[in-house]
Formats: C-alpha cells, structure tokens, sequence
C-alpha cells in the first residue's frame, strides 16, 4: 500500500528485503528504495527505485492515481538503486519533463544513452505543482556530483535522496512506528553515514551551515532509503552535524587478521590495555567481521590498530582489503598504529604504518613488531602501550 506522509503526497517505494551486499557494502538488514508521489496538479514522481522492483513501486503508484497522469519526475540522484527504472518508468508514463541537477542530465544521459525530457535545476530553482511549491537543492559530491534535494516549502518536507538514509527493510515507514528496533535502526543509520558519506564530512557541515542560511526547517525529513523522521527529524539533522564535524569518543578498535594466532595474541593484549585504561574497546577480526561493520565502528573511535602478519614480504590479503577500502572513506580524527607478527622480513608493519600516515591520520610511533610468538614480557609491553596511548589519545583530550 502507498502511505501518505502529509495531504497529497505518498511514498510508493519498494522494499528490498533480502539484499545482502549493496557493491560490497553489508546490507544484514535489507535496504528500501523510497519514491514519492505529490497529486497536485501537475502529479510528480519523485525519484525511482532499483530495476527489478519497478513493479512494486508502480503497483504503489496506480493505488493512488493512474501512472499516466503523472506530468512530472524529479531525478534527484543518479546512482542506478534510484535511477534504474528511470528509462522503463519514462516509456510508460510519457512524462512531459524530469527534473534533475546539471551533473544529473549529463550523468542520466551517459547512463541511458536515450532521449529523455531531462530539464536541468540548480540550487534555488523552483517548481509550482499547484496548491505545492518545490525547491530544489544541489548537493553536489553528497555522494555523487550529480546528488540534489528537493523541499516541498508548504510542508516543510525534505525529500533528501541519499542524504539521511539507512539500510533498512522493515514494514514502518516512519521512525514513530518502528516497533521495538530503535537501536538496531541507530547503527544502520550510522553504517550508512560511515560507508557512504564519511570522506564528504566537511561537505555534509557545510550543506548543514547553508540549511541554516536559507533559512530551511524541516518538519519531515523523506530519504531515499529507510525511514521517513517525522517525529524527530532534529535527531539525525544532530547525529549528521556530529559525525559531519568527526567528533570522536573515547574508544578505541583492534582490527586485525592472523596467520596462526601471534597477530591475535597481541591484539588481544592491545584490547586489554585498552580496556585497563577504561575507554570502550572492540577487537575486530576481519575475515570474521565485514569490513563496512568495522568503519561503522570506527567512525566515532578516536584511535585505531591495525594488525597484520607479514605474508610473502607483504600485508595479508584482508588488511590489504581493508586499507584500501579505508583511505577511500578518508577517516579524520584518529590516532592509529601498526602492530604485527613475523616469521623472517616482517615489512606488513612498516606498510601499514606508511598507509596510516598517508591518510593523514595522527601515527605516534612506527608500529609494533614481534617475531614469530609474542613472550609474556612482550604481551606486557603491548599491554602498556595500549593503555599508554588510550590515556594520551583519548582520555586526554
Ligand atoms: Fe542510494 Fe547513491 O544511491
């Protein structure tokens, strides 16, 4: 069925509830792709949803109007989970134009290939639909150059694309009715910020600054993916404001894989050090934890090891992963360093510490390295530098 958020206007989604890796990014809870439609004079698509759930979200449409009355689609994002159906959806219901940022037209033409009445928008453009007014607002590397949202004024109705959006397959629409799950629907949130938005951080401040300048409040907050807020949209406008700032807590992660145990040994001891200092500490092994677990973790960590034994001359494959995934999300605001176990060259350490300074990151020594199995003096000492930097790096500040 269409929900209807306020007077005319209704989600008509699709909900993706078996969706498990979304281009490697773990998806446990399933994801939604939200659509919208105004009825007003002009009737208005917003935004499409994934190929494949075409169906679904045009069975949602023709519950409230028939879909080839609909004169208008706003395309605020170009990536293919909102923008797949756009041609299928174009080609049944003829509308007269589709709205869309400038990247938008020339990211949706790259895309298609085909002739579709894209009519470009820019920040501060408006649209009468009748008795509803929309402007629009680029937003542009939030996450795509292409990226824009769209505010319906009388309403005060953010429909915000990817912005704000979750992982989430759940039959609630809005974050008053999610039954009993507030927590797990919290850590989505904040997987979705971590994987998608984290290396735009200062954009995300500066698209908050400029909503403040214009004047803009929101009474209802519509992503593209999970939860409508209309009951708090003030709480994710804050937990955006936080993470966009990199605000960082006392807590500290162990993220390590392991050959034959030696590289876990002296993860566990960090852990404990960590945890003797008493800052919140995790220990992940990748391999055992996915990787977009662990950066949702360490997003308001405000230090960090990373573990590898050395393996051929070089990283083991996992921390190899891992890093490479890591520096493209640009974490800021962290101490981190190196620990690992080797057999005869041990250079994983070294590499590791070299790709930690390389993101910019604080590195205050050049890694911890043992030889073959760390002895109980050497599980001592890493004790004492966990501790050590957890009281420096995070208790300190
Ligand atoms: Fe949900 Fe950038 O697409």
């Amino acid at each position: 069925m269409p929900v209807e958020l306020v007077p005319g206007v209704y989600w008509v989604g699709a909900i993706d509830w078996t969706i498990r890796d979304f281009h490697g990014y773990s998806t446990e809870d399933g994801s939604t792709y939200n659509a919208y439609l105004i009825v007003d004079d002009k009737i208005t698509l917003i935004d499409t949803v994934k190929e494949g759930f075409v169906g679904e979200m045009m069975h949602r449409v023709s519950e409230v109007v028939d879909p080839e009355k609909i004169s208008y689609i706003i395309s605020n994002h170009v990536e293919m989970d909102h923008s797949g159906s756009l041609t299928e959806v174009a080609a049944r219901v003829k509308p007269e134009k589709i709205f869309c940022s400038p990247q938008g037209k020339a990211g949706l033409t790259r895309h298609f290939k085909v002739d579709l009445p894209l009519v470009e928008v820019k920040t501060g453009s408006e649209l009468s639909l009748g008795r509803y007014n929309l402007t629009f607002l680029e937003t542009p590397m939030l996450h795509w150059p292409d990226s824009m949202m769209t505010y319906l004024k009388e309403e005060q109705l953010l429909f915000s694309s990817d912005g704000f959006g979750a992982h989430y397959a759940s039959s609630a629409r809005f974050d008053d009715d999610l039954p009993g799950h507030p927590e797990e629907y919290g850590y989505q949130l904040k997987k979705y910020y971590a994987n998608i938005l984290m290396p735009f951080g200062p954009l995300v401040t500066k698209l908050l600054k400029q909503v403040a300048e214009l004047g803009l409040t929101f009474k209802i907050i519509a992503p593209d993916h999970g939860l409508i807020y209309r009951k708090d949209p003030g709480a994710v406008l804050e937990a955006y404001r936080k993470w966009g700032a990199g605000e960082v807590a006392a807590k500290a992660l162990v993220i390590y894989d392991t050959m034959w145990h030696s590289t876990e040994m002296m993860a566990q001891a960090l852990v404990q050090g960590l945890t003797d200092a008493g800052v919140e500490a995790q220990l992940h092994r990748l391999r055992r934890t996915h990787y977009s677990d662990i950066v949702a973790e360490l997003l308001d960590a405000g230090l960090f090891f990373l573990g590898s034994p050395t393996l051929n001359n070089g990283l083991f494959p996992s921390v190899g992963e891992f890093i490479t995934y890591l520096k493209g999300l640009k974490p800021r605001n962290k101490t981190a360093a190196a620990f690992g176990s080797f057999g005869w060259s041990g250079q994983a350490v070294g590499l590791i510490t070299d790709e930690l300074k390389a993101m910019g990151l604080n590195v205050p020594h050049d890694g911890l390295r043992i030889k073959y199995i760390p002895d109980p003096g050497e599980l001592d000492q890493l004790r004492a530098v966990g501790n050590q930097l957890a009281r420096e790096h995070l208790l300190k500040k």
